[in-house]
């Protein structure tokens, strides 16, 4: 495999979690955040999570300090100009990204990967912001990140065979399974998971079921981990409603427009588990 030395923009929840495993997978990994504040933030949480991984007993101490060694935070892009490959997992911005992605091609070396963790975006569209379109691929991670066993790995009809395999070889050294689509929005999991989700919302605001009922029967009748409101809640609904407005305005099918409930929740900062407060209140714990 190519990939050598990893670089991450972006150390929030998505952009931490993949630093993360690329260091604990023994990748030199370098994370770069806006500003010091930011990166302190996100490496704090890396910190936190590996230290419940040790208190578990899920991960040995040595392995902490080794995935934290391989580990460099940055504020600075210039450091990814050594770095085989760079994913980038910034705010779901395009004019952002556009920024950032003509940035990279311009201080990385011709060979190096340019990956997005974009759940939305087009990938093809992102490539085009670059000068090397082959070597630009998508690499969905889900959130979170470090349990959570799926990437999915997108190619265009730009990409390079040779950027695919390597991507897909990374994604199996993470220990994670890769499954490989095409450039189409949302791709499998959102394509399929979105609709569900903004139907709940829908059939809770209509007085169906109680919330607690709704995702009681989606859990325990269907065997999913958890309820779609609690999911909303853990994705985000500021997340979810923005994925469902750029799903909506390119499939122009009903099943993705986001229900009034969600957007007003949204007006209102009711944002989930990161706001404090969702259609659960996360003050609580478990939330209430
Ligand atoms: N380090 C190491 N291991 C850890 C850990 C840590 N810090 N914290 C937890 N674990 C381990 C636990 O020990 C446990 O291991 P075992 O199964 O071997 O016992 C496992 O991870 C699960 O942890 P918990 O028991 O604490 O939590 P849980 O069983 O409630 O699972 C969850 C939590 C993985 C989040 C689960 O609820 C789940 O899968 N939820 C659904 C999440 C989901 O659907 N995510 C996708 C969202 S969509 C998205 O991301 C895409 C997008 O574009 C919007």
């Amino acid at each position: 495999m190519a990939i050598r030395k990893v670089g991450v923009v972006g150390c929030g929840l998505m952009g931490g979690g993949i630093a993360q495993v690329s260091a604990q997978a023994g990748f030199p990994t370098v994370v770069r955040e806006v500003s010091a504040n930011a990166l302190e933030k996100g490496l704090g949480s890396i910190r936190k999570f590996l230290q419940g991984g040790v208190d578990k007993g899920k991960l040995a101490a040595a392995d902490m300090e080794r995935t934290l060694a391989n580990l460099t935070g940055t504020t600075d892009l210039g450091a990814f100009a050594d770095c085989d490959l760079v994913v980038e997992a910034a705010t779901e911005n395009l004019a952002l990204k556009r920024e950032l992605f003509s940035s990279l091609d311009a201080l990385c070396a011709p060979p190096a990967v340019f990956a997005s963790n974009t759940s939305s975006l087009s990938i093809t569209e992102l490539a085009t912001f670059t000068k090397r379109p082959g070597r630009v691929i998508g690499l969905h991670f889900f959130n979170p990140v470090p349990l959570m066993k799926l990437v999915e790995v997108v190619k265009t009809v730009r990409t390079d065979p040779a950027v695919l395999a390597d991507a897909n070889a990374w994604v199996l050294a993470l220990g994670k399974t890769a499954v490989n689509c095409g450039d189409s929005t949302g791709f499998v999991v959102n394509r399929l998971l979105v609709p569900y989700m903004l139907d709940a919302v829908r059939v809770y605001d209509q007085g169906l079921a109680s919330r607690d009922d709704i995702d009681n029967a989606m859990k325990l009748g269907c065997g999913y981990p958890m309820g779609p409101l609690l999911l909303t809640d853990y994705v985000g609904l500021d997340t979810t409603y923005y994925i469902s407005e750029i799903m909506f305005d390119e499939f122009k099918e009903a099943r993705f427009s986001a229900p009034p409930l969600l957007k007003r929740m949204v007006m209102a900062g009711q944002h989930g588990r990161k706001s404090g407060r969702g259609f659960y209140d996360w003050s609580t714990t478990p939330p209430s």
